[in-house]
């Protein structure tokens, strides 16, 4: 094994030298002894990198010096932890591999084999991943505020404030949902929303994509309904924590009774399970020259955009206008052949 000696004074320089020239063996300790430092190299390096710095080129036993730290991502200090906390081997290949962070708070499964050691287990990741509350996914949305199935399972408070592309989200993690499936989303609906434009979001929660819209876009306006005092409230303080106060006009109320008519050149549907039935609102709410709605709606990958289209067709013909499609897109999968899509259509 080739090394590199140098003065213990001197290991930080030679190293920042080393790594530059690609030369240092990642997989092995830099190891100290007495007065001088061993750094493990895959070749020697060429005269000029260590200039200045006394050092001379060796070699040691292969073993001689410890691997490095060989725990790459979180999870493996996770089972690390579980190892040590005295776990079974088939206890910790049960550890989630997946989880969420929004904020200051870890989202997570537990399995069905670690029910009685979920408290343990957030404890766990908490620790490793930095959070402050860990709250555990039991369930999907419920209600027509759709409320999360989760329950606080370790550290203080459900509250938190998510970031993601320049916009701050604040909201309660055990109240209100927020889907990190649909990230890409958010920032293309921010990207979407042309200058000076008028825009309805009919079911705005907390502000998904309205504030997006607000921030990253030029709006003229953007009128948001939300029927959830809760959900409204928050929507409320972020228009406020954002800056857009000026661009966001939140409305609290039924969609159907608060969204202004007749003004809107872009129209945003998110209420997946339930949003067609609101199409009638969104022709209403279009200004008299039509434009763009998103609808977002869970299907089967087999149906879209087909379907979507098909509806929104006959909400158009209904109102006396008509409806082109300008693209759609998978937001997110749900199960093997059921998505969520959205699909951007033109209406005239
Ligand atoms: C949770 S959001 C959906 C999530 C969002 N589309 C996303 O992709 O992240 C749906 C919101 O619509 C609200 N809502 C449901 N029915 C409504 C209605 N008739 N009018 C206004 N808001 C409504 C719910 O309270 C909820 O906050």
């Amino acid at each position: 094994m080739r090394v590199v000696r140098v003065r213990r004074d001197d290991v930080d320089e030679a190293l920042r030298r080393l790594l530059g020239a690609d030369v240092v063996e990642r997989g092995l300790k830099v190891t100290t002894r007495d007065d001088h430092a061993l750094i493990p190299v895959r070749v020697f390096p060429p005269t000029s990198v260590l200039r200045g710095i006394e050092h001379q080129l060796g070699e040691v036993e292969d073993g001689e010096l410890p691997p490095r730290d060989q725990l790459r991502t979180p999870l493996d200090h996770v089972r690390r932890d579980a190892r040590e906390a005295g776990w079974s081997g088939d206890a910790v290949a049960l550890l989630p591999d997946r989880w969420e962070r929004l904020g200051r708070v870890l989202l997570i499964r537990v399995p069905g084999g670690l029910a009685e050691r979920e408290a343990e287990m957030a404890g766990m990741y908490a620790r490793v991943l930095r959070v402050g509350a860990v709250m555990a996914e039991e369930g999907p949305v419920t209600g027509v505020a759709r409320r999360p199935s989760v329950r606080l399972r370790w550290g203080e408070g459900t509250v938190t404030v998510h970031r993601e592309h320049g916009v701050e989200y604040e909201f309660d993690t055990a109240r209100q949902m927020f889907s990190k499936g649909n990230v890409g989303e958010r920032l293309r609906m921010g990207r979407t929303v042309r200058d000076g434009e008028t825009v309805v979001d009919m079911f705005a929660g907390i502000g998904y994509f309205t504030l997006p819209m607000a921030v990253l876009g030029s709006p003229r306006m953007v009128h948001a309904a939300e029927i959830d005092t809760e959900a409204h409230g928050y929507l409320t303080s972020n228009v406020g924590r954002n800056g857009v106060e000026d661009v966001v006009r939140p409305l609290l109320g039924d969609c159907r009774e608060v969204v202004p008519r007749g003004v809107a050149d872009r129209v945003v549907m998110g209420y997946v399970g339930g949003t067609e039935g609101f199409l009638d609102v969104a022709m209403e709410a279009l200004g008299p020259d039509g434009g763009v709605v998103h609808l977002h709606e869970k299907y089967g990958i087999e149906e879209v955009p087909e379907r979507p289209m098909a509806a929104v067709e006959a909400a158009a013909a209904d109102a006396g206008r008509s409806a082109r499609l300008l693209s759609w897109r998978e937001v997110k999968s749900y199960a093997p052949a059921i998505v969520h899509a959205v699909v951007d259509v033109e209406v005239r």
